[in-house]
């Protein structure tokens, strides 16, 4: 099974919208997908609520949670509830939980999709440790080379200290405006910084994201133009994440 985690400290950059968009696509190609909310504010939670599965995020902490697909299709959710912020709290044997219960789940799942919350506590290094890639969604209106450095050198630390063999596919840009000077100008500066850690590709500021997220279906999948266009661009984001991941 592999298991993408889209991570990044900060609030607001894209991280949900991208994890269940990913999820979406990676079902959609015919994997069986399993994703897991650990964020408490539950937003990927309320968006594939239909797709609820027996086990909570928040179990997969715990021992021996087993957790087996919903339905026939596969597509199951590990829900956040306000229970996550307790794992945060907890014993730090639990990062290494995670990762067993997930591997005992890979002969159910082809895929797992982990979203993370805005901060680095037991829950995201856990998800780390979990990880087989990791993308870090970015966004450049508030670009800071520390902040990158922050995010780059959490992956290497982690990948040591548990010697996890998960590779880095890239900082992502999202919510990205082209027309907007100074994200290009952020954009630039990012690729010389650290270009080589930069995902080819990026997630432009659409309209038809967030009414994709509150009507819980793909922005591909609804009929205004703009969503439309929204739809075909991270289609082919989707596209080359999917083809990394093999
Ligand atoms: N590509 C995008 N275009 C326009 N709005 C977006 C885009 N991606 C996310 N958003 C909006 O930005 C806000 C934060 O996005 P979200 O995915 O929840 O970020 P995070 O999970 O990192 O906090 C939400 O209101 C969401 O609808
Ligand atoms: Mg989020």
């Amino acid at each position: 099974m592999k298991t993408i985690v889209i991570n990044n400290q900060k609030g607001g950059v894209g991280k949900t919208t991208l994890a269940v968009h990913l999820a979406w696509y990676l079902a959609e190609t015919g994997l069986r997908v399993l994703i897991v909310d650990l964020d408490a504010q539950a937003n990927a939670t309320d968006t594939l609520a239909e797709n609820r599965g027996q086990i909570t995020a928040a179990e997969l902490f715990k021992p021996t949670a087993q957790i087996a697909p919903v339905r026939g299709n596969g597509f199951t959710l590990a829900p956040a509830d306000t229970s996550l912020t307790d794992v945060d709290r907890g014993d730090a044997v639990s990062i290494l939980t995670l990762r067993q219960n997930l591997a005992a789940a890979s002969e159910f799942f082809d895929a797992c999709v982990i979203d993370t919350p805005p901060s680095l506590g037991l829950r995201s290094v856990a998800a780390l440790v979990a990880a087989t890639h990791v993308l870090s969604p970015v966004y450049l209106e508030d670009y800071s080379l520390k902040g990158v450095r922050g995010l780059l050198q959490t992956f290497l630390g982690v990948q040591k200290r548990y010697r996890s063999e998960a590779i880095f596919l890239g900082l992502l840009p999202s919510l990205f405006n082209s027309k907007s000077p100074r994200q290009r100008a952020h954009l630039e500066q990012l690729l010389r910084d650290a270009g080589k850690h930069v995902f080819p590709g990026h997630i432009v500021a659409r309209d038809g994201y967030a009414e994709a997220v509150a009507e819980r279906a793909p922005v591909w999948t609804l009929k205004r133009r703009s969503a439309q266009e929204a739809g075909r661009e991270i289609r082919s984001v989707l596209a080359a994440i999917a083809e990394r991941l093999n």
